[in-house]
């Protein structure tokens, strides 16, 4: 033992998607502590109003950060960081905070025909944020590409209930309305933490090749690069996740099972 305190890194989403970058973390952070707070009470979030979901946001990390110390917050959640990680960065200048956001720019490296989708929630699209992020990289971009979008309504919900059959069915159908608009769409941006968890039924929406990109491991680099005394090579036993949720502790219990195969023991918010 090395008797320094471990590395605590909070991770959070408005529900389970975030398992998805927690994954990533897990892999990249071998010695840090990993604290999951999941926004189950008010799931999902993508068909709120921002300036609500700004409120509840800056109000969960300031009561969470009161209760337990956290060297890094990662914000698993694009609607979140489009929403609210100015504010927070704002008010906790003294945390690093590091947000997740659709993949656009390495999307666009990726196509070979120019045509790039990106499924997000509502909110996360009519996001200033996203919006100048898109200029940004169509503005860069040679060869006249471009990316359409489209809002998958109800799929975070499902994903977040655990209806497996009915994710599946509303990638179908928010993948297919993306092929009607733009058919040589050949590279896909996962542009909520929650889609990742259902990857298969995106590649059998398809019905021809098509790349998927999730920008977790990216995120995990990202945090690797900010707490490098948490990575490989620390040498320390992993420590035990803590897992909290504002709702009901079984949606997220279940969703480890389901998603991480890890059994999880949930707590409230302040205990
Ligand atoms: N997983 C979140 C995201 O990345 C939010 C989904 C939702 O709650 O609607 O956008």
């Amino acid at each position: 033992m090395s008797g320094s305190p471990v590395t605590a890194v909070g991770v959070f989403d408005s529900g389970v998607g975030g398992l998805s970058v927690w994954r990533a973390l897990r892999a990249a952070l071998p010695g840090a502590h990993l604290s999951y707070l999941a926004d189950n009470a008010w799931a999902p979030y993508g068909e709120r109003p921002a300036e609500a979901l700004r409120g509840r946001v800056t109000a969960l990390v300031r009561d969470w950060r009161a209760c337990e110390p956290l060297d890094l917050l990662v914000l698993a959640c694009n609607t979140a960081t489009a929403v609210a990680i100015d504010a927070l960065r704002q008010e906790h200048p003294d945390l690093p905070i590091v947000g997740i956001e659709p993949a656009v720019r390495p999307a666009l490296a990726a196509t070979r025909s120019g045509r790039v989708g990106v499924v997000a929630t509502r909110a996360t699209l009519n996001s200033a944020r996203y919006q100048a992020l898109r200029s940004a990289c169509l503005a860069g971009a040679a060869g006249g590409p471009s990316v359409h979008e489209r809002a998958a309504d109800g799929l975070a919900d499902a994903i977040e209930r655990g209806d497996e059959a009915l994710a599946r069915a509303l990638c179908h159908r928010h993948l297919r309305a993306l092929l009607d608009e733009a058919p040589a769409i050949d590279t896909l941006v996962l542009g909520c933490t929650h889609y990742p968890l259902v990857r298969e039924a995106w590649l059998a929406a398809s019905e021809g090749p098509i790349a998927l990109i999730d920008p977790a491991e990216a995120v995990a680099r990202r945090a690797r690069h900010l707490l490098p005394g948490a990575g490989p090579g620390s040498g320390e036993a992993l420590p035990s996740p803590t897992w909290r949720s504002t709702g009901h502790p079984e949606s997220l219990r279940r969703a480890t099972r389901q998603w991480l195969n890890l059994p999880a023991e949930v707590r409230s918010p302040q205990s």
